[in-house]
């Protein structure tokens, strides 16, 4: 998978990247360093969104300061499905109705607890399939350019 922050979820970050050490889960880090004070989160989330889009990884991670610009830059992209999930229960729908490959979160609306747990729920909740998934072919290929 593939993590990324701005500067202003960068804690967040560091946190995470322990967490998922701890999980075995192996992590490309885009950015941004520890020591970054300010950085753009458009730039962060287009990383992690052209790494799913080329198959490099199968999920992403973006912190910025509420998660909101990192789910509205990732969401642009084809393929990637953003959820900005701000309770477990969010994450638990957003995997299993939205099967969401990227999970957005606000290193300033949400303690590091709950964040954590939310990490944690996103990547062991399994996308239900079925009516779920007949719903987001509605709206996968919007535009009409997926090579077939
Ligand atoms: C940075 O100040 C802040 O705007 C950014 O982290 C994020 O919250 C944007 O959605």
């Amino acid at each position: 998978m593939a993590i990324g922050s701005d500067h202003a979820g960068r804690d967040h970050k560091e946190l995470f990247k322990k967490h998922l050490e701890g999980m075995k889960v192996k992590f490309v880090d885009v950015g941004v360093a520890p020591d970054v004070e300010k950085a753009n989160y458009p730039e962060v989330a287009i990383k992690v969104a052209k790494l799913i889009q080329a198959g490099e990884v199968r999920f992403g991670v973006l912190i910025c300061g509420t998660g909101v610009g990192m789910a509205m830059v990732a969401n642009r992209f084809m393929g990637v499905r953003a959820a900005n999930c701000p309770t477990e229960l969010v994450a638990v729908m957003a995997r299993g109705h939205n099967d969401a490959n990227v999970l957005t979160l606000g290193q300033r609306t949400i303690g590091p607890n709950l964040a954590l747990a939310i990490l944690e729920t996103f990547l062991t909740t399994g996308f239900e399939a079925g009516r779920h998934q007949e719903r987001i072919n509605l709206f996968e290929d919007i535009y009409g350019t997926k090579k077939s």
